[in-house]
């Protein structure tokens, strides 16, 4: 199966990998896993005393699909704030990303992932 352009330019040239420590309690950590193919995301965000998105980073052990989806995100969040990142969709990482309907799933990976961020940071700070 062919990639779009853009999946293989996020492949190719991924955006933000790497990690945060994660006991900063700046930081949220999502995990995720995709049970119908085993892949494995890690998405973090580091969020400033505003409450916005300033740095993002991921770890994907997955398909080009996944990767990219995982590295579009982190461009996606930064500067956004925790509803405005919450408001992401998988359709539009979908749309973006021009994936085929088989790859919707690392999307829903992407969002997920994002969602359990987002969830972590929270618990940290309550
Ligand atoms: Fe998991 Fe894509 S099926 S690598
Ligand atoms: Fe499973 Fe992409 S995340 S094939």
């Amino acid at each position: 199966m062919a990639y779009s352009d853009k999946v293989l330019d996020h492949y190719e040239n991924p955006r933000n990998v790497g990690s945060f420590e994660s006991g900063d309690d700046s930081i949220g950590t999502g995990m995720v896993g995709a049970p119908a193919c085993g892949d494995v995301m890690k998405l973090q965000i580091k969020v400033n005393d505003n409450g916005v998105i300033e740095d993002a980073r991921f770890k994907t052990y997955g398909c080009g699909s996944a990767i990219a989806s995982s590295s579009l995100v982190t461009e996606w969040v930064k500067g956004k704030t925790l509803d405005q990142a919450l408001a992401i969709k998988n359709a539009d990482i979908a749309e973006e990303l021009a994936l085929p309907p088989v790859k919707i799933h690392c999307s829903i990976l992407a969002e997920d992932a994002i969602k359990a961020a987002v969830a972590d940071y929270k618990s940290k700070k309550a």
